[in-house]
């Protein structure tokens, strides 16, 4: 468990695909939450973490299936409240004496529907089927349904497909609902989380305010009076780490920077300026220019440059944290979703731990134990603590850069020559947007160079120059991508300051490619 300062809730998951968003929902109601597969969940689980509510997940499975997932029968003893959602309140009702039935094709409900209230009423429903309609959109994703209640249930709310589409045992406090609240598409489902954890009595302490003196005090008793090493990339995650651990340590942190040659326009200069003289952290600018672009050169294919700058990255890093005497830890910039442990059905549960800064493995090699002081959080919330800690918003809110930088928006041979003109369109580009506020609507925007060159004529001259590419997507995680609509008048206007003020290029074009089948990066 990761803190016994705060009320906390308990969410067991039965392996749905949305169970992180009933966590992000809590979370934005300043409740403390942690997500564990219920296969971990036993009773002894349950005496130490000692939950004030607990929310039962949706999951892909059948409850009508011997041995399919079920949370510890201790859980209804608690005398805590407890939500169970789609195959969650089917656990529920089984488990407490109702009755399940198989899907079929007539009664399974998948998508969008609308769901009014009984003539019950019950505190879980405050705010809702307030805007004259009568009726509260939801979102449906189940095959089985409750068939029968169980003892002491009652029906607040139905749909046309779900008879039982919101149900309760209003003296124990369980709810238990046919439809997901934590998506989009139920949007007043915040609103019954919101009931839900009021009932349970939670107090809203989760702030970031407050997180932040319990976490520099979490990092002053792991470290000690011992040094610690920090990977500095300049992206968010990275910055907010560093900032909390230097207000925890001071200069018992040392940042090292890895300058790759690959990174935009005066992006060094404006990262080691803001974190060693505006902000006072030690900071190592590992100027290894040279290093990368050599072992770079001549190499077009995607992959290779991707292991090379890996493996340089890494032997870099080494280098640089070797010549820090003393020191014991290195600290990552570890989020909640990298280490929340996913249900597996095809065995226990599976973890899933990305290594960020591109330093995997180097801890065990360098014989350095581990600091990660945003384990628990998700992306929104590091942003609040970087804001609490001081940092610039222009920081905070900047578009994810990747670690390959550059290279991976260069196709084809990557040249000084080539690196050189796409900083500068990359730098026009992005000034186009702030400039017409488009910034943050924008998940991700830059500019790729193309291999290739193209026929042009400016002023009486014949031009021969690169094209290039602009690129600007939505998205929510960078898993799936919308390309932005920018308006024809913002690309004419952007092409044009580009092909003006950018020697080397001489035609631009608009890529207009979703994710899937697309990738953001061009490589
Ligand atoms: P793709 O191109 O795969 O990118 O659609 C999805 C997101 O991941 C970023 N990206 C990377 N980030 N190291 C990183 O730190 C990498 O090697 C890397 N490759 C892609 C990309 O910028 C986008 O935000």
């Amino acid at each position: 468990m990761i803190t016994d300062q705060h009320d906390r809730l308990l969410i067991i998951d039965f392996g749905s695909q949305v169970t992180q968003l009933i966590a992000r929902r809590l979370r934005e109601l300043n409740v403390y939450c942690e997500i564990h597969p219920y296969q971990n969940v036993t009773a002894a689980f349950l005496e130490e973490f000692a939950p004030k509510a607990v929310i039962f997940s949706g999951g892909p499975d059948s409850v009508m299936r011997e041995g399919s997932p079920r949370p510890p029968r201790q859980v209804y003893d608690l005398g805590v409240p407890i939500l169970g959602i789609c195959y969650g309140q089917q656990v529920m009702m089984q488990d407490l004496g109702g009755r399940v039935e198989a899907g079929e094709h007539a009664t399974a409900e998948f998508g969008r529907a609308w769901v009014k209230p009984s003539d019950r009423r019950d505190d879980i429903l405050k705010g809702w089927f307030m805007d004259g309609s009568g009726r509260e959109q939801v979102w449906m994703s189940h095959g089985d349904h409750v068939a029968d209640l169980a003892p002491e249930f009652e029906v607040l709310g139905t749909s046309p497909g779900a008879p039982f589409a919101i149900t309760a045992d209003r003296a124990r406090h369980f709810y238990a609902v046919q439809f997901h609240p934590e998506v989009h598409h139920t949007p007043n489902g915040r609103t019954l989380y919101q009931n839900f954890v009021q009932l349970a009595g939670f107090s809203g302490d989760w702030t970031m305010d407050a997180y932040k003196d319990e976490a520099i005090r979490k990092i002053r008793d792991q470290v000690g009076d011992k040094k610690v090493i920090c990977g500095l990339s300049g992206g968010v995650d990275s910055s907010v780490a560093a900032a909390l651990l230097h207000e925890a340590i001071g200069d018992q942190l040392t940042c090292v920077f890895v300058d790759h040659g690959l990174l935009r326009l005066n992006e060094a200069e404006e990262v080691v300026t803001m974190f060693r003289d505006h902000m006072n952290l030690q900071v190592i600018h590992a100027q290894e220019q040279e290093l990368f672009l050599g072992e770079l050169d001549g190499v077009s294919d995607p992959e290779t440059k991707r292991k090379i700058i890996g493996r340089l990255f890494i032997d870099v890093f080494q280098k640089y944290a070797s010549e820090i005497e003393g020191a014991e830890f290195l600290a990552q910039g570890t989020l909640y979703p990298d280490v929340i442990e996913s249900v597996s059905f095809s065995g226990g549960p599976s973890v899933t731990i990305k290594s960020h800064h591109n330093v995997g493995g180097l801890p065990e090699k360098m014989g350095l134990k581990l600091v990660e002081p945003l384990r628990e959080l998700f992306k929104d919330e590091v942003r609040e603590l970087g804001r609490e800690l001081g940092l610039p918003d222009s920081f905070i809110g900047r578009h994810p850069f990747p670690g390959p930088g550059l290279a991976i928006r260069c196709p084809g041979e990557i040249t000084r020559e080539k690196l050189d003109i796409l900083r500068k369109a990359d730098a026009v580009y992005i000034d186009q947007i702030r400039k017409h506020g488009l910034y943050d609507e924008i998940w991700q925007a830059f500019v790729a160079i193309l291999p290739v060159r193209t026929v042009g004529v400016m002023g009486d001259g014949r031009t021969y120059d690169f094209a290039c590419a602009l690129r600007a997507v939505t998205s929510v995680d960078g898993m799936t991508a919308d390309y932005y609509p920018f308006s024809h008048d913002f690309l004419g206007e952007t092409a044009t300051r580009i092909i003006n003020e950018v020697r080397g290029i001489n035609r631009v074009t608009y890529d207009i490619t979703s994710k899937p089948p697309g990738t953001i990066e061009w490589e």
